[in-house]
Parts: structure tokens; C-alpha cells; sequence
């Protein structure tokens, strides 16, 4: 069984798919950090983030094991991934890793921008979990100040909520593979929603779609 999620930054499909996988017993893989690994490397190597053959040559060598920590995280990484994302030839790249993880014995989840739409257009499960820019610019908020990422809180949460409008006009106006709902995806909206009120309506709809 695949299930494939996506859907905007801070949306909750990453609590969710986690959510999900851990329920059925499925490895899950959070594909925003391939593409977060590829611009926290050439942010910390100097490199311009528009050198598509730098991006590209990093993307091919990426390893998931080394995929993990909080410079991942930052605003910065998630700025500049979504920079490296819209290159093509970066997405191609790590094309085949993606769908080697979703083709596991015994199925996968997978979330991103692009799995239900082009990684997985196959899967029998998908999910666009979304909610409305004001409510994810105060989650994505509160889990920066988790991290002790602050500074004048108010000028903070603009700058926050500027970020996310800035990467859904960028991930849904790229031409290589663009955040578009997939025709056969349930859209789950959680601006209003509990992580525990998100999770159940996920979980019906992917038990429906078994
Ligand atoms: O989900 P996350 O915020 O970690 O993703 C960071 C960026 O990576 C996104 O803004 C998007 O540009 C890119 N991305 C993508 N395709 C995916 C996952 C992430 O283009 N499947």
C-alpha cells in the first residue's frame, strides 16, 4: 500500500504522514528533506543556489541516511530548497530514489509537493492536506521559536507568513512538476482541525481507499 500526501508548507501532512506510518507499520520518507539536504549543502558551500549543474551533481550523490538535523529545519533551508527544487534536472535526480522507497515490499508513505502526481501517480491512497496561509504561518511560527529561532515576535510572524507565501507562489507556479492537486487526491483542509481531529479524517480516507 502507498499512501501519498501532499500539499503547502506547514500544511500538517508531515505530522500526518508520520501519523499514518507509524499506524499501518510503513517506513515513511519526508521528501522535502532530499530537496532541504541539496540547499542546506550549497548554502554551506558557497555555492549560487541557481547553478542548476552544482544542484544537480549534489542531488545524485545525496544519501537519505545522512538526511537528518535541525539545519534542515531553518527558514534558510527551507528557502533555499525550494529554490533547488524548481530546477528540473535536480528533480530528476532523485526521481529514482523516490520511487524505490515507494515501491518497498509491503508499501510506503511518501509526502512532498509531487508524490501523487508524479513520484507515485499509482498509489491507491492520496491525500492533499492543505489550510489557510495565516494558519500555517503560525504553526510553522511556533515550531521556529521552538527552536529557538526568534526575534521581535511580530515582525517575526510577518516574516514567517511572507516565507510561506513566497514558496507555495514559487512550488505551485515552477513547471517542473508544479504543487497541483491530483484529480484522484481527497483534500483535507486542517485549518480548523487538532492534529488528533487531522489524523482520524486521514486515516478514514486512507482506510476508504484500500
Ligand atoms: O516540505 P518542505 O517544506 O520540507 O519542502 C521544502 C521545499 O522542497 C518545498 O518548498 C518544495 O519547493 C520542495 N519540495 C518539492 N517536492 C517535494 C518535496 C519538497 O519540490 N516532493
Amino acid at each position: 500500500m502507498i499512501i501519498a500526501i501532499d500539499g503547502p508548507a506547514a500544511s500538517g501532512k508531515g505530522t500526518i504522514a508520520r501519523r499514518l506510518a507509524a499506524h499501518f507499520g510503513l517506513p515513511h520518507l519526508d521528501t522535502g528533506l532530499l530537496y532541504r539536504g541539496v540547499g542546506r549543502i550549497m548554502l554551506d558551500r558557497g555555492f549560487p543556489l541557481d547553478n542548476v549543474e552544482i544542484a544537480t551533481a549534489i542531488a545524485e550523490n545525496l544519501d537519505i541516511a545522512d538526511l537528518a538535523g535541525e539545519a534542515l529545519r531553518t527558514r534558510e533551508a527551507g528557502e533555499a530548497a525550494s529554490v533547488v527544487a524548481a530546477h528540473a534536472p535536480v528533480r530528476q535526480a532523485l526521481l529514482d530514489l523516490q520511487r524505490a522507497f515507494a515501491a518497498q515490499t509491503g508499501g510506503a508513505v511518501l509526502d512532498g509537493r509531487d508524490i501523487g502526481t508524479v513520484i507515485a501517480p499509482d498509489a491507491p491512497a492520496k491525500l492533499f492536506v492543505t489550510a489557510s496561509p495565516e494558519e500555517r504561518a503560525r504553526r510553522r511560527f511556533r515550531e521556529l521559536v521552538g527552536r529557538g529561532e526568534l526575534a521581535d515576535e511580530e515582525a517575526f510572524y510577518a516574516a514567517v507568513l511572507a516565507d510561506i507565501a513566497k514558496r507555495d507562489a514559487r512550488d505551485s507556479g515552477r513547471s517542473s512538476a508544479p504543487l497541483i492537486i491530483a484529480p484522484d487526491a481527497l483534500v483535507l483542509d486542517t485549518t480548523t482541525l487538532g492534529i488528533e481531529e487531522a489524523f482520524a479524517a486521514a486515516l478514514a480516507a486512507v482506510e476508504s481507499a484500500r
